[in-house]
């Protein structure tokens, strides 16, 4: 191994004597207990942390893997696990607190919460007939009607579907069909930078022709004005009020749908994640607890967005399973300048604060200095997640944002695995920047050979594997058992059985550390975002003037990962950039899946490099888009010159 030894950074000792695992022996003790009884090791925290309404039989049931069954025969709600539980001690804790763009701010307490969500789920139950086991899509901006809108869901059994309020109105249509949605619950849009955007006009243009949808409400948020549909939108605030604050909980089985969450992949369209009840909820409190080491008093923070998976598990459903104050964040950290998250820390004395590489990236690059300006003393744990994060960042987040006292955790998970598979645990890890350390115990994750299964060594890249099924796993690809089945356990066996495959590589060091290295397949992660070149590619594609198109991502100061497009025009004349092209064909990506999917840079080649038999080599569009000089060999490429054409038309 040639790498540089990383420096090792110890727990800080005064948060590590009251935290909830202290040492790397009490780690090792419980991943040893997991190792030798696993069934045992899951079945006692099962039993510990879930509120049962029946406790359960079994414990986990693999005789039809992949499709996995836990806790056979429990009956639980989550939103009974998140809410009612707690109503006991915690009646007038906050459970949510609200900041909006414009510096509005609301304490939701425990009992509030309970009150709301009761009359949301009654309002879908009664006003739009939803039961258990429809599915509802969320297409809502962050303000406190999303976490109502997922737990009355959950209330009634129903499965929510959220969809990022950055996504198209086509990227919309599509998870709505494919989840055959019957109710839509929206805003009429929110606050960015001061300024109202908006949210409904894109549902309307989303269900128009043809549509599962009956009827959808709408919060308002911004007062701004939207065309109302007739007999089909219908107002939040004036249902709402009509509502009772009880609402029986429809008691689930274990392995009851709670929601689906559309990711993409290498191939298709997106997939609509599917994850079941009692699994999912006990592994996004069990690592709320072990990874944030949130305690009673404490104030938590993420910074996500409840359309992705990090807002699902890490805003609403974790932190309100273990009775956590959690805060919710509308506006963008940057607005009214790089100091808003820590202004915001100072202000609610955060205890953990969470968020994505990018946007520590970002803070750095536009306020070196301004975490110097609050007082940032509460802060115990810092996470990153979504992407690897880079030293000077690391360095910055560690030093100045947490005083070189906090335990940097960084979290490495996925859509598909629920909660966190391999992270620091703040008081035991000693932490190497960029490392995601090592699996959580209970999980058998491993980096493996993908030809021989096998466990790598140290220094040998290979495949982010986890062999044993877990609790909080997908539990499937809505309606599609095959691509479920393909996507996640068709590459690589241990020991002749098919084991879950992250799509991502990564390595070990001489210490067993893991690093993550990356996507092993056609996935770009843009800002912490996952994106399918497949995706852009098709969208791309419907630009008349375009004959083919290649899109790889492309190292990115801020993001992480751009995205770079190879475009030949059915009018091969252009080569090089255009301008006016690029405009129209990201006007193209905007309609058809959103903002976030825009190229950073296109290219118009004469050709693509393929193989005689077809296939586009990918790994050369790479290194051409990263300035690379091509090592490997071409020559069985079917016009080898092509290479050199596509070079020159990048660096035109
Ligand atoms: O490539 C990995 C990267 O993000 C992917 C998962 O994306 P998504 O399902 O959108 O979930 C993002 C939030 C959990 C992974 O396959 N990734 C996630 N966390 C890390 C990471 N890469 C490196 N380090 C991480 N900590």
């Amino acid at each position: 191994m040639s790498e540089m030894k990383k420096p090792v950074y110890k727990p800080n000792r005064e948060f590590a004597a009251s935290a909830r695992i202290k040492n790397m022996c009490e780690y090792e003790t419980l991943q040893a207990w997991a190792t030798e009884d696993y069934e045992g090791f899951w079945g006692h925290f099962a039993k510990e942390k879930i509120t049962w309404q029946t406790p359960f039989d079994t414990v986990m049931d693999e005789s039809d893997f992949p499709f996995v069954k836990w806790f056979g025969g429990g009956r639980l709600n989550v939103s009974v696990q998140c809410i009612d539980r707690h109503l006991q001690t915690r009646k007038n804790k906050a459970a949510i607190i609200f900041e909006g763009d414009r510096g509005d701010k609301q304490t939701i307490t425990y009992m509030e919460l309970h009150n709301s969500v009761n009359r949301f789920a009654n309002m879908l139950k009664n006003e739009f007939g939803v039961r258990k086991g429809d599915r509802v899509v969320i297409y809502m901006p962050m303000i406190p009607e999303a976490a109502y809108a997922m737990l009355a869901c959950a209330r009634l059994g129903a499965i929510h579907s959220i969809v990022f309020g950055g996504f198209s109105a086509e990227a919309l249509r599509d998870r709505i069909a494919d989840a055959q949605a019957k109710v839509v619950i929206t805003a009429d849009g929110a606050y960015r930078k001061n300024k109202p955007y908006m949210l409904k006009p894109v549902v309307d243009k989303a269900l128009e022709g043809d549509t599962p949808v009956e009827k959808v409400c709408v919060v308002e948020r911004n007062g701004e004005e939207i065309v109302w549909v007739e007999g089909r939108d219908v107002s939040y605030s004036d249902l709402i009020v009509k509502q009772s604050i009880h609402c029986e909980p429809e008691i689930m089985e274990s392995e009851d749908p709670l929601f689906l969450l559309y990711t993409s992949g290498s191939t298709g369209k997106p997939k609509g994640v599917q994850h079941n009840s009692a699994g999912y909820i006990l592994w996004a409190q069990m690592t709320m607890e072990w990874v944030f080491d949130v305690k009673e008093s404490d104030i938590y923070w993420c910074t996500a967005d409840v359309g992705w998976i990090t807002g699902h598990t890490y805003i609403v459903y974790g932190p309100l399973a273990m009775g956590a104050t959690t805060v919710m964040f509308e506006g963008v950290p940057t607005y009214p300048d790089a100091g808003r998250p820590w202004k915001m820390v100072e202000e609610y004395r955060i205890n953990q604060f969470y968020t994505a590489p990018t946007a520590i990236r970002v803070l750095h690059k536009m306020g070196n200095d301004e975490p110097k300006k609050y007082d940032l003393s509460s802060l115990k744990v810092l996470g990153t997640v979504g992407e690897p994060i880079d030293p000077p960042a690391w360095k910055w987040y560690y030093e100045d944002v947490g005083n070189s006292k906090c335990a940097i955790v960084d979290t490495y998970w996925q859509t598909e695995t629920g909660g966190h598979i391999v992270s620091p645990l703040p008081g035991a890890t000693p932490i190497k920047p960029g490392c995601a350390t090592f699996p959580l115990p209970g999980i058998m994750a491993e980096i493996l050979d993908p030809k021989t299964g096998e466990k790598v060594e140290a220094g040998e890249g290979g495949y982010m594997c986890v062999t044993r099924p877990w609790p909080a796993m997908i539990r499937g690809v809505w309606g599609d058992e095959e691509r479920f089945k393909k996507s996640y356990f068709g590459d690589v066996k241990k020991e002749g059985r098919a084991v879950y495959f992250t799509g991502d590589g990564a390595v070990y060091d001489e210490d067993g550390y893991i690093t993550i290295t990356g996507r092993t397949d056609d996935v770009i992660n843009v800002s912490g975002h996952r994106m399918g070149t497949a995706e852009v590619e098709a969208a791309i594609n419907k630009h008349e003037g375009v004959a083919e198109v290649a899109v790889v991502g492309k190292p990115h100061d801020l993001k992480g990962e751009g995205i770079f497009s190879y475009v030949i025009m059915k009018n091969d004349t252009v080569t090089g950039r255009n301008m006016e092209l690029t405009k129209e064909i990201n006007n193209i990506i905007k309609q058809e899946i959103g903002n976030i999917a825009l190229c950073d840079d296109i290219v118009f080649v004469p050709g693509l490099p393929k193989t005689r038999s077809g296939k586009i080599m990918r790994r050369i569009l790479r290194a051409i888009a990263k300035g690379e000089a091509i090592t490997q060999d071409i020559s069985t490429l079917e016009d080898p010159s092509v290479v050199e054409k596509i070079q020159n038309a990048v660096n035109t």
